[in-house]
Order: structure tokens, then sequence, then C-alpha cells
């Protein structure tokens, strides 16, 4: 069987990758170690057997508290490096990184800190590592539009460190139209527009990111199968979709992954990818979701290609990096 071979080997685009949930449990204690954080966990081991989710929120809780690690230029530096170290070895030539800047401002850290140390990591992936990288500012939709405005005016000055906006945290109760404004504003400063729905919210979630935030992919969108005029509309407009199968199976979307339904959105036509969400929390990286989803759900070397396909075309890479992918 061939096909894990040749999953792990075709060049890829990565595009749901969130920084914050790259940070390993080893990384976390030295962090701590380095800036004197308190973690609430004794060992590696035993902050590794709190990864035991339910549900999206009992990851977003452990997901903010391992983040919180994170204090100086330094660190978010050395935590995109090891991402992209990592990710070259999965033959991922492009990443486009998002990354959650209230989860900092939050707790002190200035925007500048967050977005040098990243775009410092990004702008050297090249040489380093052999693949471009970029960065998409997430805000948390379970804060406040207000919210969201202030952090998109405190992040202004570095905006040539980020080619785009997205929405993530905690999806149930916070819909898409709740950022309405904020997304309108993105739009007319020319970021490209992303936000995660479908993953455990309805179809009407999905509608919402594409008719009133205009977002150009939809991240997870996995339940966009409960509603049949919702796929004709995504088949039709190649609205790429960002799927995290480990991150779905670990968060039970989908509790066991021969349930997944990536065949089907391939199969139906989209222009679906395969991702890692938060690989230090999930089981791994995108290969290791290519080989588990590939196993899982009886995948073809005909899917391979069109993942690896789709990942271009679903990218925000320039016409002339993607004539080199072709
Ligand atoms: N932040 C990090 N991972 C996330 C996910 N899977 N869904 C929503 N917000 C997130
Ligand atoms: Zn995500």
């Amino acid at each position: 069987d061939h096909l894990p071979a040749l999953l792990a080997a075709m060049p890829k685009a990565e595009l749901h990758m969130h920084i914050e949930g790259s940070l390993e449990p080893e990384m976390i204690f030295a962090l701590a170690a380095r800036n004197g954080v308190a973690l609430p966990y004794a060992s590696v081991d035993a902050l590794r057997r709190a990864y035991a989710f339910t549900d999206l929120q009992s990851f977003l809780d452990i997901y903010y508290q391992g983040a919180s690690v994170l204090l100086h230029e330094q660190d978010f530096y050395d935590t995109a490096q090891a991402y992209l170290a990592r990710a070259a070895t999965d033959n991922v030539v492009h990443a486009e990184i998002f990354f959650d800047p209230q989860t900092h401002t939050a707790r002190g850290v200035p925007m500048g800190t967050v977005i040098r140390g990243l775009s410092r990591a990004c702008a050297e992936a090249p040489q380093k590592h052999g693949l471009s990288a970029t960065l998409i500012l997430c805000f948390l939709r379970h804060l406040s539009e207000r919210e969201a405005f202030e952090t998109l005016e405190t992040a202004l000055p570095f905006r040539e460190h980020f080619i785009g906006v997205g929405l993530d945290s905690s999806e149930v109760g916070h819909p898409p139209e709740k950022f309405a404004r904020v997304f309108a504003r993105c739009r007319e400063l020319g970021f490209r527009i992303v936000a995660h729905a479908g993953e455990e919210g309805p179809p009407d979630y999905i509608w919402q990111a594409l008719d009133v935030l205009k977002a150009e992919r939809i991240d997870h969108g996995v339940q966009a199968v409960h509603d049949a005029v919702l796929m004709r509309r995504l088949g039709a407009g190649r609205v790429p979709l960002t799927v995290c199968p480990l991150s779905n199976q670990k968060l039970r979307v989908f509790p066991d992954l021969a349930d997944h339904n990536l065949k089907a959105l391939l199969d139906a036509g989209l222009c679906a990818t395969v991702n890692a969400d938060d690989p230090a929390y999930f089981g791994g990286y995108v290969n290791d979701n290519l080989r588990a989803v590939a196993a899982a759900t009886g995948l073809t070397a005909r899917h391979a290609y069109q993942l690896a396909a789709n990942s271009f075309e679903a990218s925000f890479a320039d016409a002339a990096a993607k004539a080199r992918w072709r």
C-alpha cells in the first residue's frame, strides 16, 4: 500500500493551524521554566494526561492556559520556528498560520511582541526550512465585537505582517453576524477573510460566514453536509473548507474517524483540504491527519492528489507561487 508514502511525500499547503496549538507539552514546560510562569501540572506527563477532551470548550480551556507561558518576542519566535521546522518534514511548502492575539494582550503582552516574534520566524522560513509562511490574525468570538475592533486597531501598525483575519474560539452562541461590522472594516482595509464555521455550529453559521462576513474560506465547515443548498453553493463557488480530521475526532465532532465526512465532501466536488488545527493537542501534524483519515475512511490516490491540489488552490499565495506548485 503506497498511499501513506504518497500522502507524506506530496508537497502541500497547510491553511488551518493555530500557532498556540503547536506548543508541545515539553515546550510549555520549558517556556514556563524560562519565564517563571507557574503551571497547575506537576509534569509533562500530567499535562498530557489532561488532554482528554469532550467538546470544543473543554479543549479551549486547556489551550488558553498553555498559551500563558508565551511572554517575550523570543517565545513567539521560538514557537513559530519549531512549527515551521516540523512542517517542513511533512513536505509543507506553504503555511498560513493563525494566531490569537487577544489571549496574549489580555495578559499584558504587547501586540508588537506577539506579531514581531511570529513574523520574524515566518520571514526566515524560506531560507531556513524551504517553505513560505504568512500570518492570519484571529478574533476570539467569545469576546465582544468592540474588543475585536480594539484588537484590529492595535494590530494595524503591524499590518504588513499579516495577510488576513479569521474568527475562532467558542462557536455555538457566537454566530458570525456578531462580527459583521469589524469584518466589513477588515475587508475595506484589504485583508483576506476566513472564519471558523460549522465545526460544532449549524449550517446557518456557514451561511453567515459567507454572506455576512464574506469569508473566502471556511475553517472546518464539516456541518455543511446537513444542508444540500449550502453544499451546492460551496461546490459551485469552489469555497474551500479547511478540514481537521484528528481535531474533529478528539473534540467528538466525529468520535469515530471512520465516520468522518471528508471523503463525502471531496466526492461532492468541494474544495476540501486537510490540516492539523492544533497538532500538539490532537495527536498529530498534517501528515498524521492525512494518514489517519485516509486509513479510517478509505481514501484513494486520486483523493490524495485532489487534497494536495486543493490546498494550493485554497491558499492566499500569489499566482506565480501557485503556478510553481502545479
Ligand atoms: N482555536 C484553536 N483551535 C480551535 C478550534 N478547533 N475551533 C475554534 N477555535 C479554536
Ligand atoms: Zn481551528
